[in-house]
């Protein structure tokens, strides 16, 4: 929006309309004092297409040409993208003290070396990548075929996400020796090493939209960190529900530290580790 411009005023009405559309597309739901936000957030896009109202703005979001692109660009500039390298650690080290342990025991007896991994809501990119260094750190993986899938709904995460350029900020918790083996200096900032750029696959996916994420192949583990936090009930369950069916039996789902299935599931159970609780898709 131009400087000064004097925002467009979102009628209550207007409000619910665009509101009850955007949590329908991505699950995102606004509660009722995100009435200001959205108004702040979208009145550029109400000018920049060259109509009147948010009234005008909703019938172009349902039924205009270029809907879907429009959608995309509410979701960029709607969505929180927050991330850096290593989060919650206590977490990670369940992942690579105990779960992959586990599964690399369990699996391997079977001779079945393979392991899939999926970052659900993977911004940037630090997540994914985190966790390929930490699958390269356990040196357990000699001749085993390790996949982790990352997606997300925005494309501009992606695009960063790919080119796995990063700044300070993003290393925020990081440890000097992790930097030194899995990233070389770039212009001032650090590019990801080929070696563990190669383990991850990005893709666009919308979490709610199931039956793409149905096509992905079983996972052994899923990582959906702060991401249901922004999504309203029934949309964490479809997005449960579509965990569930993808995980592999005795496959584990971890979510953020301030983030539970209370409510929302009953399907999986939760397994004490001695670093973090996990939830598992029963045996
Ligand atoms: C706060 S970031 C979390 C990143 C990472 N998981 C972490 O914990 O550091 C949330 C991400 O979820 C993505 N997201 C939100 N709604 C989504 C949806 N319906 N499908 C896929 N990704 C979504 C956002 O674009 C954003 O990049």
């Amino acid at each position: 929006m131009t400087l000064g411009e004097p925002l467009l005023k979102l009628s209550e009405e207007e409000y619910c309309w665009i509101r009850d559309l955007i949590r329908n597309y991505c699950g995102i739901c606004f509660d009722s004092g995100s009435k200001f936000l959205l108004e702040k957030r979208l009145s550029g896009q109400v000018r920049l297409h060259q109509l009147s109202s948010f009234r005008d703005y909703f019938y172009f979001l349902k039924y205009g040409r270029g809907k879907t692109e429009e959608l995309g660009t509410i979701v960029e500039l709607l969505t929180t993208n927050e991330t850096y390298f290593f989060r919650e650690d206590f977490q990670l080290k369940a992942f690579q003290e105990e779960i992959i342990p586990e599964l690399v025991a369990t699996k391997g007896k079977g001779g079945q070396k393979e392991l899939r991994i999926w970052s659900a809501g993977c911004s940037t990119g630090e997540e994914p990548y985190t966790l390929a260094m930490l699958v390269l750190e356990g040196g357990r993986f000699a001749g085993w075929k390790v996949e982790i899938f990352a997606g997300d709904i925005s494309h501009r995460v992606l695009k960063i996400a790919r080119k796995g350029v990063y700044s300070k900020s993003s290393f925020r918790v990081t440890e000097e020796k992790h930097i030194k083996k899995y990233f070389e200096p770039l212009d001032g900032r650090q590019k990801i090493k080929d070696e563990v750029k190669k383990l991850v696959n990005f893709s666009y996916l919308n979490l709610l939209d199931t039956a793409r994420t149905n096509l992905l192949p079983k996972m052994n583990i899923i990582f959906c960190r702060n991401v249901l936090i922004y999504f309203d009930h029934q949309s964490k369950r479809k997005v449960v529900e579509s965990f569930y069916d993808l995980l592999a039996t005795g496959g584990y789902l971890l979510l953020g530290h301030a983030e539970s299935l209370m409510n929302v599931s009953t399907s999986f159970k939760l397994k004490h580790f001695k670093n973090d609780l996990v939830y598992q898709k029963p045996r």
